[in-house]
C-alpha cells in the first residue's frame, strides 16, 4: 500500500463524467427540500428522492453497499451518519437533518450531503449547524495542486477549536470517482501521515466532516438497524459534504 500511488488521476473524459454525477447529486438535494417539513417521513423522503435519481437516468449508489437496503441516509439531531430511513420517524419541529446523497450515473459517482431545519431550532443547532458547513467550506478553499492532504484536516480544527467541539474520528471522506468509496481517506482532523500525501491535479475526493456539540467523538451503532450511528454522549452532531476536484490552479466543487 502506498498512500500517494494508490490516488487516482482522473483523464478529462472520467471528470466529465463525474461532474454530470456531481450535479445530479445536488440536483436531488434541491429536489428535495422543499419536501423536508415537518409531517414527512425519512422513508418518504427517501423514495422521492430515489424516484428522481431514476428519472434522471442514475441509480442511488448507497443501494450498492452490502446490506444497506435504502437510496438515501437521513441523519437526525444526536446521530452522526448512515442513518437508516424509516416510515415511522416523522420529522418534528426542531429536528436537524442530514440527508445525504450519493448518485451513480453510467458509473460515474457524485457524493454530498446538507443539513435541513425543521421548524425552530435551538441556538445550539444553529451554530453547530453554521460552523460544520464553515469547516467544511474552508477545508474545500485549500485543496489546490501541492497541498498536503494532512491541510484539511489541520484546517477543521482551527475553524472548530473556539467552540469545543468534537470531530469524529472514525467516518471520513474518500476517494470517489469511478467508485463510490477509494483512496485516499480524508481525516477531518490533523492526521501526520497525510503532510507527505500531495494532491495533484485529476484528484477526486469528499470532504464532509461530522462535528459534534460536545468535545467528545464516541458513538454508537442502532443495533436494530446495523447502521446508524449515533453519539454515544446524545449530543447534537452535524454534518455537510461536497465532491472537489483537484484542478490546475486550485479545485472545482462537482457537487
Ligand atoms: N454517502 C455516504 C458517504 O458520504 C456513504 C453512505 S454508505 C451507506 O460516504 F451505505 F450508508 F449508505
Ligand atoms: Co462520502
Ligand atoms: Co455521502
Amino acid at each position: 500500500m502506498n498512500l500517494q500511488k494508490d490516488i487516482k488521476i482522473y483523464s478529462p473524459k472520467e471528470i466529465d463524467g463525474i461532474r454530470k454525477a456531481g450535479h445530479l447529486a445536488r440536483d436531488v438535494l434541491n429536489y428535495i427540500a422543499p419536501f423536508v417539513k415537518e409531517g414527512v417521513s425519512t422513508l418518504e423522503l427517501n423514495d422521492l428522492c430515489d424516484s428522481y435519481t431514476r428519472k434522471h437516468g442514475a441509480t442511488s449508489a448507497p443501494l450498492e453497499v452490502s446490506g444497506y437496503k435504502h437510496a438515501i441516509c437521513t441523519t437526525l439531531n444526536d446521530e452522526i451518519c448512515h442513518g437508516v430511513p424509516h416510515a415511522k420517524r416523522m420529522l418534528e419541529d426542531g429536528d436537524i437533518l442530514n440527508i445525504d446523497i450519493t448518485v451513480n450515473l453510467n458509473g460515474f459517482y457524485g457524493d454530498t450531503s446538507r443539513m435541513f431545519k425543521i421548524g425552530n431550532i435551538s441556538n445550539q443547532a444553529e451554530k453547530l449547524i453554521r460552523s460544520t458547513y464553515k469547516a467544511m467550506m474552508e477545508a474545500i478553499k485549500i485543496v489546490a495542486p501541492g497541498q498536503p492532504f494532512s491541510l484539511i484536516g489541520k484546517t477543521i480544527e482551527k475553524i472548530v477549536a473556539p467552540y469545543n467541539y468534537g470531530i469524529i474520528r472514525d467516518f471520513c471522506g474518500h476517494g470517489i470517482g469511478t467508485m463510490f468509496h477509494g483512496s485516499p481517506h480524508i481525516f477531518h482532523f490533523y492526521h501526520k501521515a497525510y503532510d507527505k500525501v500531495i494532491m495533484q491535479e485529476g484528484m477526486i475526493f469528499t470532504i464532509e466532516p461530522m462535528i459534534n456539540a460536545s468535545p467528545n467523538f464516541d458513538y454508537f451503532i442502532n443495533k436494530k438497524d446495523g447502521w446508524t450511528v449515533a453519539t454515544a454522549d446524545g449530543a447534537l452532531s452535524a454534518q455537510f459534504e461536497h465532491t472537489v476536484l483537484v484542478t490546475k490552479n486550485g479545485h472545482e466543487i462537482l457537487t
